[in-house]
């Protein structure tokens, strides 16, 4: 294959993409937490954009003129990422308050501080049949991600935790045992597709922030798909030619879908019926459950 010289880094026995270094992940356990701090952290594919742009739209009053100034990526930076020389959460110190940031770690791997009630976190979590397809196919437009081979060989990865950040059930898991940490709020993917204003609300009373219904409006109808998907502030990978990133917008596309029940398109009935009993086992004992209809 053509990206044979893909090298993956390894932390704690999980594999990470080359944009993460481990040296990094050590010296984040440190990272010096503020009280406003807000972390949005999921498994990849789970929600993350639409988060940024909820969380950002809100800080905002939903006053779409100041956020879309910014780049979304500015305004909610990746905290973990390596970009130029070093890590974005090396130059935070110096970043005002409130510092918005998005974020893939694992509860083990997160600031202690911050697992120990310090700044708050909102975790998404999406259906693993879903986030596997939307990985999949991330996979090949992300140059530091391997293509995969093939689909059945991807869904086995996928289960084995064999990616970029591991398993994805050890990672919902992790947060979902934290879930009624003060300082955690735990979403759903899938209800944010059914019922966006509710949860949105759910984001701005957990964060403080008073809104009014006017701006929860506004915040739904700015982050929609469709809205974002053709915002070059919040997509600026599709159809574009980015240059020096990680990513190659000719081999893929970011807002793809964005809907519940894309695996049905991927999935034959033999995979997913050994794909849920894997997570049946997985979950069931958890109480945490999810949506595949959409
Ligand atoms: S990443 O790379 O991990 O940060 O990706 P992430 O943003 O977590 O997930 C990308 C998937 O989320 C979909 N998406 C949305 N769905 C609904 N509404 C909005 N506003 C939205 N924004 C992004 C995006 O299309 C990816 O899912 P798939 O299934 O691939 O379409």
């Amino acid at each position: 294959a053509s990206d044979d010289h893909v090298e993956y880094n390894w932390y704690k026995g999980m594999r990470l993409a080359s944009h993460l270094v481990p040296e990094d992940m050590d010296d984040i356990q440190d990272f010096v937490v503020r009280d406003d701090d807000v972390f949005i952290i999921t498994y990849p594919k789970s929600g993350t954009a639409w988060l940024q742009r909820i969380v950002s739209l809100l800080h905002f009053g939903g006053d779409v003129s100041k956020t879309d100034q910014k780049e979304q990526d500015e305004l909610v930076p990746y905290f973990e990422q390596k970009c130029g020389d070093s890590a974005t959460f090396r130059k935070l110190p110096e970043a005002p308050s409130p510092r918005l940031l998005k974020s893939h770690l694992n509860f083990c791997h997160a600031p202690v501080q911050l697992t120990q009630g310090k700044g708050k976190v909102i975790y998404v979590a999406r259906n693993p049949k879903d986030v596997a397809v939307s990985y999949y196919h991330f996979h090949f437009m992300v140059t530091t991600l391997k293509n995969p081979t093939s689909w059945e060989q991807f869904v086995q990865d996928f289960v084995n935790g064999d990616l970029s950040r591991g398993a994805w059930h050890d990672h919902v898991l992790e947060w979902w045992q934290h879930k009624d940490n003060p300082n955690v709020l735990f979403l759903r993917y899938e209800d944010l597709q059914k019922d966006t204003r509710k949860e949105v609300e759910k984001v701005a009373e957990f964060l403080g922030w008073s809104v009014t219904p006017e701006v929860i409006d506004t915040v739904v109808e700015h982050s929609k798909f469709k809205k974002m998907a053709t915002n070059p502030t919040t997509n600026k990978v599709d159809g574009k030619e980015v240059k020096g990133g990680i990513f190659d917008s000719s081999k893929g596309t970011f807002f793809r879908k964005g809907v519940v029940g894309d695996w049905k398109s991927h999935f034959s009935d033999e995979q997913s019926q050994w794909f849920d009993a894997f997570y049946k086992e997985k979950l069931g004992p958890t109480g945490l459950q999810f949506d595949f209809e959409g």
